[in-house]
């Protein structure tokens, strides 16, 4: 006997979209289903036409399918979604700005939606990852923490607030440009991590030119138009230097750990104390130093300290925080940024990505932050 169009349905209805995380019965995207003595063919209507993840989910649909279709044949059509279809699936992902316009005003944000990370109810870790120096890790720490994090099962995502040189969709591997549906970003993804840049912005080779008021707003809109929905982790990687960026981010993540990344030498430290102080001039409270490239593992197997020693750990004592993690300098760690396979994805067993997957477990670990009423911080 064969199977009736509702338990097509029901076989359906695990099956998520592959950006929006949600099943694709409860989205709206199945339509026609018919089962006949030849197979099951059925009409799947995609967010947005030229839907870059088509093939995905149609072999997501045919493999739920099959195991119920007539000789294991499935013929799927493909459609798109009305404006009015998309409009009900960003109001049923992310609410209705509309009604949200109070809580938006509260935070000052008169004419659109709040920052869901403001809220005080809000589950998200956010952490900065800064330094005041360039070149030092920043990105490469955020990306493989994230992917470390995400393969431990948590929801996770990367702001690149690197907005002049932005580097995490190339290094995390997710240089495809977001989806828009009704005004709302999806965040592409890549091992596991949603990330938002504005490298999906600016053409091939151009460079940003923007002044402050610009920034700020990139930023918010990063905040806010993006269907983040709800991560555990947000990453921030941050810009080099403690200017306006940390400012404006401390406004919108009132609850944001910073992580101070450095280097072994202590000229790196200096600045990175410094990045340390901008944190504190902000409010927001260092939680641990992370010591990147402290140490290269020869073929003789000993280790040579390129940089020098002891950096992370004397910055560490002197913000009285602990010392999270000491990064080797491994050239697998570099090719992996370049070609987007981080190698916290790649190798996790290595020596560089197990110290990320220990690095995630201490994150883990760390009691988010508790603010008492006297403004007395207890971290
Ligand atoms: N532990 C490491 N081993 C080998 N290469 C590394 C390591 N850490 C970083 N690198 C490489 O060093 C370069 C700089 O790292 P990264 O871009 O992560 O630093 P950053 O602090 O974000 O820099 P910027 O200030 O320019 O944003 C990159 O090419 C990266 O692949
Ligand atoms: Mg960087």
């Amino acid at each position: 006997m064969s199977a009736t169009i509702e338990q097509i349905i029901e076989a359906l209805r695990p099956v998520e979209d592959p950006e929006l995380h949600r099943s694709i019965v409860d989205l709206g995207m199945v339509r026609d289903v018919n089962v006949s003595a030849n197979g099951v063919s059925l009409t799947v209507v995609l967010t947005v036409p030229g839907c870059p993840l088509r093939n995905e989910i149609q072999n997501r649909v045919t493999t739920a399918v099959a195991p119920l279709a007539p000789g294991g044949n499935v013929t799927i059509d493909f459609g798109v979604m009305t404006d009015a279809e998309r409009q009900n699936v960003r109001i049923m992902l992310n609410g209705d700005p509309s009604s949200t316009a109070g809580s938006a005003q509260a935070h000052g944000h008169a004419e659109g939606r709040a920052i869901p990370f403001a809220a005080k109810d809000s589950k998200t870790r956010p952490l900065l990852i800064s330094s005041g120096k360039g070149g030092v890790g920043k990105s490469s720490v955020t990306t493989n923490l994230a992917v470390a994090l995400a393969a431990k099962g948590h929801k996770v995502g990367i702001v690149d607030a690197d907005i002049y040189g932005f580097s995490i969709p190339r290094m995390l591997g997710a240089e495809r440009d977001p989806v828009v549906i009704d005004n709302m970003l999806l965040p592409p993804e890549a091992h596991g991590v949603r990330c938002i840049s504005i490298g999906y912005f600016v053409p091939d080779g151009e460079a940003v030119i923007w002044r402050g008021p610009m920034l700020h707003k990139a930023l918010e809109q990063f905040l806010t138009d993006v269907f983040w929905d709800e991560p555990d982790y947000l990453l921030i990687d941050m810009p080099p230097g403690t200017g306006d960026i940390a400012l404006s981010l401390s406004q919108y993540l009132p609850k944001a750990e910073v992580i101070v990344v450095t280097t072994p030498q202590p000229a790196a430290q200096k600045v990175a104390r410094l990045s340390a102080a901008m944190a504190k001039k902000v409010n927001l409270p260092v939680r641990g130093v992370i010591e990147n490239m402290s140490w290269f593992t020869g073929d003789d197997g000993k280790r040579y300290e390129l940089f020098g020693s002891g950096g992370g750990q004397e910055l560490a004592e002197e913000l009285g925080v602990p010392l999270l993690a000491q990064i080797p300098l491994v050239p697998e760690l570099r090719e992996g940024g370049d070609d987007g396979h981080p190698i916290a994805a790649v190798a996790p067993t290595s020596e560089a990505g197990a110290v990320f997957h220990a690095l995630a477990t201490k994150v883990e670990e760390m009691r988010p932050k508790r603010i008492f009423s006297k403004g007395l911080k207890v971290l």
